[in-house]
């Protein structure tokens, strides 16, 4: 495994929280089988927010790559951006075999991923975030937009729990349940388990202010049924770049 570039003694090891399974060559080799990142949709959506071709797009902890991959087919500049190696050396085996040469791989995290060049049209993150415990994922989210332009988008989608604690139990235990019984297909009940246990999902109402704390407007949030997952366009908001000079 190959360390991540030097870092203070008080920054979270990304490595450590990446989750078990990330690091694991065979998950990571049935990981396409278990997982459909929709990203044909995810791509539509961003066109049909008003992204073109010359966006430049950060995908932060994108796994394998099915959402860059597709995404550097429709916009020039893509960045896919990953704590592991080993879903990393996936992620440029696709873009290899795709000829993709204006995907970029960097081995990096949301806490040290050094954005260079033209700021962010969109930054991407899928299923990813919750790994990082609360108090740095607020510092993620506020190193994510100083990467975006002023109006730039942050499509967010994790595991983001939509329940009152006082329901926790309850509402955890019915989503372990819908946990696959064929261990090697989908995602078995031991894995639901694991992400509830070891992972740091948080709550909406606990992820929702510091999204905003961190300067961005909740343009869209959507929910699903389960109360398990949340999908956002966040939107930076203008008065926290240069203002246009019609109004200075
Ligand atoms: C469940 S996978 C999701 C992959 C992809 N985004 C998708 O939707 O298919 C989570 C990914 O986040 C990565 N990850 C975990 N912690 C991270 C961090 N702190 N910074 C960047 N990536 C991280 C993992 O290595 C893994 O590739």
């Amino acid at each position: 495994m190959t360390a991540l570039p030097h870092r203070p003694g008080w920054l979270l090891d990304e490595l450590t929280t990446a989750g078990r399974e990330n690091l694991d060559a065979e998950h990571v080799a049935r990981y396409d089988q278990k997982e459909d990142a929709d990203a044909a949709d995810e791509v539509a959506l961003l066109t049909s927010l008003g992204l073109d071709h010359r966006a430049t797009v950060v995908d932060i902890g994108a796994g394998t790559g099915q959402f860059s991959v597709a995404a550097a087919r429709v916009f020039d500049r893509v960045i896919a951006v990953d704590v592991s190696d080993v879903m990393l050396r996936a992620l440029r085996a696709k873009a290899a075999a795709a000829a993709l040469e204006n995907l970029t791989v960097v081995q990096a995290g949301f806490l040290t991923y050094d954005h260079a060049g033209p700021p962010a049209d969109v930054i991407y993150s899928r299923y990813a975030l919750h790994h990082l415990p609360d108090f740095w994922k607020s510092v993620a989210l506020h190193r994510l937009h100083s990467m975006l332009r002023p109006g730039g988008i942050l499509r967010l989608w994790d595991v983001v729990y939509n329940f009152s604690p006082a329901d926790a139990e309850v509402c955890v235990e019915a989503w372990c349940a819908t946990g696959s019984d064929d261990v090697g297909s989908g995602w078995d009940r031991g894995e639901l388990e694991e992400h509830i246990r070891d992972e740091h999902s948080t709550f909406t109402w606990l992820l929702e202010p510091m999204i905003e704390r961190a300067g961005f407007t909740i343009t869209e949030a959507v929910y699903s049924d389960d109360a398990f997952f949340a999908k956002y366009v966040l939107t930076k908001s203008v008065q926290f770049g240069v203002p246009p000079l019609s109004t200075i």
